[in-house]
């Protein structure tokens, strides 16, 4: 079990947009897809792109480096090039605010 950690507030992160955040090295990135929020790393795990610089689709968020498009629920890639998952974390919503559990 890790600790709870406060992102940032809901109304910060419209539908359909990302957020970069850092907490303990980690390099994460939160996700808002049709109003459900992800977070998973930010880093890709093919050529450490910064996935906050990419795109989101219904499919997920594509890598703007080399294309690869990661699905948020699971972190699994869904075309090559990459081949490793990102890291997926729990997320819960607190009176409006975002929180991580790192
Ligand atoms: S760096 Fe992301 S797919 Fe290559």
């Amino acid at each position: 079990m890790g600790k709870w950690v406060k992102a940032c507030a809901q109304n910060q992160l419209s539908t359909n947009n990302m957020l970069p955040f850092d907490i303990e090295e980690k390099k994460l990135l939160i996700t808002n897809l049709g109003g459900k929020i992800y977070v998973t790393d930010r880093i890709c795990t093919h050529a450490e792109a910064d996935l906050s610089t990419g795109f989101l689709s219904n499919e997920g968020v594509r890598c703007p480096l080399h294309l690869s498009i990661f699905n948020l629920e699971n972190g699994q890639p869904q075309n090559p090039p990459a081949e490793t998952a990102l890291k997926i974390y729990n997320v819960k919503i607190d009176q409006n605010e975002i929180y991580v559990e790192v």
